[in-house]
């Protein structure tokens, strides 16, 4: 262990550093089958090599390593894009009933009514919400929700007998859209935007081999695409459908529908715009939702309804399954917790303090750091590093903000904006919390000017000073010891 003249403990060691021969956290009776009996595959003599301790030294030693976590449950974590909304505890208390919680994936259909009748009811409640005809709940993250809706657009275009293969992407997409398109065997074609994207740039693009534009929806700069209702009515007149990446939902509920936009598909991030922890690679849930013609080839089996009872039920049209058994049905329930104790009315003023809270923190710091995009955001706001003085750049003021005790927004996304700062604050965040976040921002803005030295070093008052993150992407060392 390594104190710090203050008493802290600075660094915590690993378990196999902590290991001692002959400690034991728990002890197995002995076999009563002589290994003789055993077959030989499952016995060997050499040790396994797991670090030895006792249960306690396990125990401190991840308790311990928990209370360095930085969680939206300790401080304001504006990390754009991602969403880093706080999550209820009503939620977890739902997702946690034993009844939900602890039914097999393979209990058939009427042992599992209240089951299926909360995904029915989720079903429903996301197409009410985004004005879509059918939603299958089965994707289990945002980008496996794209691929879904991919799938079931080429699905549909194949049941017309069109050979489209080309798919456009405006430059102020999400990572994941291209991705998606090229792994549902698309050619990507990116498009270029002006903060929105516009109808001469599309026209220009769609031609008869354009199966979809595939348009983040509001985009990653956290602005709405205000000429979307002209854009879906020429791509349909040429041919070709629409898909949103409707991961930003949250910047859209309650006031507008990107079914009534005329978008064919869309995924939900169910962990960002309901009510899931998001981030570190946390479970999520990425459902889809179509227009009525497309409603045949979603993923399947959906939940119906039958009279009073609830099924499963596969299309003969179907992309098929996306997944062993139903989803991750963890994530579905939260959101349903949130939807149903928020209502129509608590999920409208959700949206309007998470524009509201994005704008006031637009609104306070744009003196202090460049803007690239004069258009009024929605839920984020995506500044630039371009004026800071001294070599200062977003990593320095981003790694400063760690002293100031705060997580880092998102850093060097979207790709549009050179030196990107992507603030995302959510709508619970109070008028004091965001000044204090502001106050820091700006105070870090001066520090550029009058001790860039500082910002270069910074984190100083962490545990570990500044990483090479280049190094642990490039050649991560996974081994506590070189073998
Ligand atoms: C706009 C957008 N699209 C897609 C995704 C991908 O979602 P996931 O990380 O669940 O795959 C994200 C993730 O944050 C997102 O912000």
């Amino acid at each position: 262990m390594i104190v710090g003249t203050s008493g802290l403990v600075l660094n915590e060691k690993l378990l196999f550093e902590h290991s001692d021969a002959g400690r034991k956290g728990y002890s197995l009776t002995p076999l009563d089958v002589p290994a003789a009996d055993l077959p030989d595959g499952l016995c060997r003599e050499e040790i396994a090599g797991f670090p030895e301790l006792s249960e306690v030294d396990v125990v401190r030693h991840f308790t311990r390593l928990s209370t360095w976590n930085y969680g939206v449950d300790s401080g304001f974590y504006p990390l754009g894009s991602c969403t880093m909304k706080y999550n209820p505890k009503v939620n977890e208390l739902a997702a946690r009933l034993p009844g939900l919680a602890d039914v097999h994936p393979a209990t058939p259909d009427h042992l599992a009514q209240g089951t299926l009748a909360m995904m029915y009811e989720l079903q429903t409640m996301l197409a009410e919400i985004s004005g879509f005809a059918a939603v299958s709940v089965q994707p289990a993250a945002g980008a496996h929700g794209e691929l879904a809706g991919m799938l079931t657009v080429r699905a549909w275009h194949e049941a017309q007998g069109s050979k489209r293969r080309k798919v456009l992407i405006p430059d102020t997409a999400h990572g994941t859209n291209p991705a998606t398109a090229a792994l549902a065997g698309y050619e990507v074609v990116p498009i270029a935007s002006e903060g929105v994207l516009t109808l001469e740039e599309v026209e220009a693009h769609m031609t008869d081999e354009v199966a979809a534009l595939m348009v983040t929806n509001p985009n990653t700069l956290g602005l709405f695409e205000t000429n979307i209702a002209a854009i879906c009515e020429l791509v349909h007149a040429r041919g070709g459908l629409v898909y949103c990446d409707g991961a930003n939902l949250n910047a859209l509920l309650g006031i507008a529908r990107p079914g009534d936009m005329g978008i064919d598909v869309m995924h939900f991030n169910l962990h960002k715009t309901f009510a899931t922890p998001h981030g570190g690679g946390g479970p999520g849930s990425g459902p889809v939702g179509v227009s009525a013609a497309l409603a045949p080839f979603l993923p399947g089996p959906r939940v119906v309804r039958d009279g009073e009872a609830f099924r499963f039920v596969g299309t003969q049209e179907s992309v098929g399954r996306m997944l062993a058994f139903h989803g991750n049905f963890g994530i579905m329930l939260r959101a349903f917790a949130y939807i149903r104790s928020m209502g129509a009315a608590g999920l409208k003023h959700a949206t309007e303090m998470a524009v509201l809270n994005a704008n006031y923190v637009r609104a306070r710091l744009e003196g202090g750091y460049h803007l690239p995009y004069a258009t009024r955001s929605l839920h984020e706001v995506v500044f630039s590093d371009r004026d800071l003085p001294n070599d200062c750049h977003t990593l320095d003021v981003a790694k400063r903000l760690i002293d100031y005790g705060y997580h880092p927004p998102t850093i060097y996304f979207p790709l549009v904006v050179k030196g990107a700062i992507m603030i995302e604050p959510t709508e619970t965040e109070s008028q004091e919390t965001l000044d204090e976040f502001c106050d820091a921002m700006l105070a870090i803005a001066k520090e550029a000017e009058m001790s860039p030295d500082l910002l270069h070093a910074a984190p100083v008052r962490t545990r570990t000073r500044r990483l090479d993150e280049t190094a642990a992407a490039r050649q991560p060392r996974l081994r506590w010891e070189e073998r």
